[in-house]
């Protein structure tokens, strides 16, 4: 349809005016050509998408529950979903019960609705740097400022923080309202934090009187190591907010996740959902809550672990075999993402279309800092395209950087 041409201004709250869209987002339309191979998005392999078993229990939800599985919901969430929830987080070490849980539509929201009731402008945020982009969006939603800490092979510089709050203690400055991380297999990363700094960054966060939030999207996908604890496991005071999904483990397209806080924290939570979508899709918790109670999650899991260690397995012996030396990446033991750093004077932005037209796609890093920092890293998943793509396409990316490299020159 053809718009008519704009003849008057629309008002927009000066919130909207800041808000911009995402970069991946913008990128990743131009990835949806068939011949790309995407090691761009952050998407689960559709390979192990519970296709049957879905369609089974759907049709049983909704012959035998479909009065109150098709109704609206409670806020909070349908309650044996809650439970098993509960049940599972217990079984990581955090002494929850379903009362201790809301169910949320992704993990995204639990990162909007923390900062509808934490932020208010110009209040400022530790983060790891680089970060969740999603997360920064929210953030940035709400006018909070995100304050960029490194992150290094062995997780979030918690001592940098340390320094950070004792030196905040001797101006007039405010306190940072939260601490954001992702200490499991991070995205973009893919750098798990030490159980050590974990214990140590809980200390501050005891000593400074800051709110922890951990998001944990990809714990429960470990191919090698031992597990570390959540930071919510070691947690006294209630000062960790957790965050769980199922899109990693289950299905993205339910929308299904959840916020575990103290009360107080669950009580605006709740309040703040209500204004902004009532409940949760309630015939998706239904399906996700019998697929548990089905015993069918944990051998899901199971398979979808098997896929992505052996995708990433191929990734990293593509990246040995076709990166150039001066390449650097990281080596998860789980999660989804590999990141990349280039020599200082390559711009992975710059080098995109140049990838693309050799049809292979990844994420800028840049996009991960708050202030556009890491102009020559980049994000690189494995869990969506197949082993063969993965080997081909970091082909050819080794191809495009070393070209790229043999063009700009030794770094001045
Ligand atoms: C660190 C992190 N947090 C939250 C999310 C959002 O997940 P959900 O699908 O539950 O909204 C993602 C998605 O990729 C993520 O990587």
């Amino acid at each position: 349809m053809e718009h008519p041409k704009p003849t008057f201004e629309l008002g927009f709250s000066y919130r909207a005016l800041k808000m911009k869209a995402s970069v991946i987002r913008e990128l990743l339309k131009l990835t949806h050509r068939k011949e790309i191979i995407s090691l761009a998005g952050g998407l689960p392999s559709p390979a192990v998408f519970p296709q049957k078993q879905v369609a089974e229990i759907a049709a049983e939800v909704s012959l035998t529950h479909g009065e109150v599985a098709l109704q609206y919901g409670s806020t909070e969430g349908y309650t044996p979903l809650r439970d098993a929830v509960a049940e599972r987080m217990r079984s990581k070490g955090i002494d929850v019960t379903g009362k201790d849980v809301v169910i949320t539509h992704g993990s995204q929201q639990g990162l909007d609705l923390l900062s509808k009731v934490f932020l208010d402008p110009h209040d400022t945020i530790i983060a790891e740097a680089p970060s969740y982009v999603g997360a920064l969006s929210s953030f940035h939603a709400f006018e909070g400022k995100v304050l960029s800490f490194p992150l290094e092979p062995d997780g979030l510089d918690v001592e940098a923080v340390d320094k950070y709050m004792r030196c905040l203690e001797e101006s007039d400055e405010k306190k940072p309202k939260f601490i954001y991380t992702v200490p499991t297999f991070n995205n973009p990363a893919g750098i798990t934090m030490s159980e050590a700094k974990r214990k140590r960054l809980l200390e501050i966060a005891n000593e400074f009187n800051l709110i922890i939030i951990e998001d944990n999207p990809y714990g429960e996908l470990r191919y090698s190591g031992d597990d570390i604890p959540p930071i919510k496991s070691w947690d006294t005071e209630g000062r960790v907010v957790y965050l769980g999904t199922f899109s990693k483990i289950f299905a993205p397209g339910f929308r299904l996740a959840w916020l575990s806080a103290e009360p107080r924290i669950l009580k605006k939570i709740v309040i703040a959902k209500q204004s902004a979508d009532l409940c949760s899709n309630t015939f998706g918790q239904e399906i996700t809550s019998r697929f548990i109670e089905k015993g069918m999650l944990e051998p899901h899991i199971e398979k979808i672990r098997n896929l992505y260690s052996k995708n990433c397995v191929a990734m990293l012996e593509s990246l040995d075999l076709h990166f150039p030396k001066e390449a650097h990446w990281t080596k998860p033991d789980g999660g989804m993402f590999i990141w990349v750093t280039l020599p200082e004077n390559i711009n992975a932005q710059e080098m995109f279309p140049k990838a693309l037209a050799r049809n292979v796609a990844y994420v800028v890093g840049h996009c991960f800092f708050p202030d556009d920092a890491g102009h020559n890293t980049l994000r690189l998943n494995f869990s969506h395209a197949t082993e063969d793509k993965i080997r081909s396409g970091i082909k050819t990316l080794g191809d495009v950087i070393k070209a790229e490299i043999a063009e700009k020159g030794p770094v001045q």
